[in-house]
């Protein structure tokens, strides 16, 4: 009786642990991309690392350091669930080659939530087909 309730309790934690880890799952929609839907429990992880450990293929010209601008995302919602601009964004912000709007996936994090991004034109790579 004891293992058996043992057996119950280890089940209703282990569901209660991945309902939790469901509920904080944060997500990436990118719209020109079909609206692929990228969901991620890695809160530390770059933008551009989510992207890639997904299987999507994503332009990054200097190799995700922050120094050229190729790897940027238009962000249409959920800005408030990126991580603060890092220095390189801000720079490239000063320097007018970032917008408001956009933000550097190799520098930001997804912290929460909902993202939905789209591949700005100047980025898109000649082998992917975008939907717009
Ligand atoms: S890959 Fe160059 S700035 Fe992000």
């Amino acid at each position: 009786m004891l293992f058996n309730y043992t057996n119950r309790f280890s089940i209703v934690t282990f569901a209660g642990s991945a309902l939790i880890k469901l509920i904080n799952m944060a997500k990436i929609v990118i719209t020109n991309i079909d609206n692929k839907v990228i969901s991620t429990n890695e809160k530390s992880n770059t933008v551009l690392k989510i992207l890639h450990e997904n299987f999507i293929d994503w332009m990054h010209a200097c190799g995700g350091k922050g120094r050229c601008t190729t790897c940027k995302m238009i962000v249409i919602e959920g800005m408030e669930n990126l991580g603060h601009l890092t220095v390189h964004e801000k720079r490239f912000m000063e320097m007018d080659a970032l917008k408001e709007n956009e933000r550097l996936t190799c520098q930001c994090i997804l912290e929460k939530g909902v993202v939905t991004i789209k591949v700005p034109e100047t980025s898109k790579l000649p082998h992917i087909q975008y939907s717009d």
